[in-house]
C-alpha cells in the first residue's frame, strides 16, 4: 500500500468512488456520457442494472482527481441494488428533472437513504437537469436551492443536452473530496485519498452493464 506523501510541489492524484441516483428518465446517463465523452443522445436507452465508466479532471496543474463511476437505474425493479453501488461511495450526484416536480420528491428519499445508510463522509450533490426545457420548468431554483441548502448538499442545475454545468458539478464535487491527510488511495475507503505520483494518470473511459 502506498503512503501518501501529498505536497504543493508534486504531483496528486486521487481516485474516488462516485454513484448517480434518481427516478428513471431524469438524465442520469446523459450527464455521465457528457461529463465523459461530451456526447449526448436525444434518445437514449434505459439503464439495466448499472454502467460504470471513469473520468478523471484535473483540478490544478498538480492535482489529477479520478471518479470511478457508477451510473445506476432508476427504473423501480432495480431499486434493491442500490445500495450495492451506493455503499463505500465516497460521494453521490442524485438527480432530478426539473420539468417534473415528483422526480424532486424521489431523489428527496435518496438522499434520506444515503444520510442513513451511505458512507457518513459521503458528499452529495443535487442536479436539477435538463436546464434547456426550462419553459417546461415545475420545480423552481429556489425550491430546490433551499431544500438543497438545509440537508447541506452541493446543488446545480444542469443540462446533459447543452453541457451546461456539468463540468462544474463533477468539479464541485471534486473540489470537496479530502485530498490531504490520505490514508490509501484505493476508492471507497471514508479516508482522503491523495497520493503523489511522478507520472499524471490518463483517462480510462470504459463502459459495461453489469
Ligand atoms: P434510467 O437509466 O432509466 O434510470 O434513466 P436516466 O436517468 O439514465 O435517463 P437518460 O440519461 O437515459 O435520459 C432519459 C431521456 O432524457 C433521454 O431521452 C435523454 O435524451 C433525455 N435527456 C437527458 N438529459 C437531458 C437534458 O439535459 N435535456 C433534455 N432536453 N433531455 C435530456
Ligand atoms: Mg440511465
Amino acid at each position: 500500500m502506498s503512503t501518501p506523501r501529498a505536497s504543493t510541489s508534486s504531483l496528486r492524484f486521487a481516485q474516488f468512488k462516485l454513484v448517480l441516483l434518481g427516478e428513471s428518465a431524469v438524465g442520469k446517463s446523459s450527464l455521465v456520457n457528457r461529463f465523459a465523452k461530451d456526447q449526448f443522445d436525444d434518445f437514449r436507452e434505459s439503464t439495466i442494472g448499472a454502467a460504470f465508466l471513469t473520468q478523471t479532471i484535473s483540478l490544478d496543474a498538480n492535482t489529477t482527481i479520478k471518479f470511478e463511476i457508477w451510473d445506476t437505474a432508476g427504473q423501480e425493479r432495480y431499486k434493491s441494488l442500490a445500495p450495492m453501488y451506493y455503499r463505500n461511495a465516497n460521494c453521490a450526484v442524485v438527480v432530478y428533472d426539473i420539468t417534473q416536480s415528483a422526480s424532486l420528491t424521489r431523489a428527496k428519499a435518496w438522499v434520506k437513504e444515503l444520510q442513513r445508510q451511505a458512507n457518513e463522509n459521503i458528499i452529495i450533490a443535487l442536479a436539477g437537469n435538463k436546464l434547456d426545457l426550462a419553459e417546461n420548468r415545475e420545480v423552481p431554483t429556489e425550491e430546490a436551492a433551499a431544500y438543497a441548502k438545509e440537508a447541506g448538499l452541493l446543488f446545480f442545475e444542469t443540462s446533459a443536452k447543452s453541457g451546461e454545468n456539468v463540468t462544474e458539478l463533477f468539479t464541485a464535487i471534486a473540489q470537496k473530496l479530502p485530498l490531504e491527510s490520505a490514508a490509501n488511495s484505493r476508492p471507497g475507503r471514508t479516508n482522503a485519498k491523495g497520493i503523489d505520483l511522478k507520472a499524471g494518470g490518463g483517462d480510462n473511459n470504459s463502459q459495461c452493464q453489469c
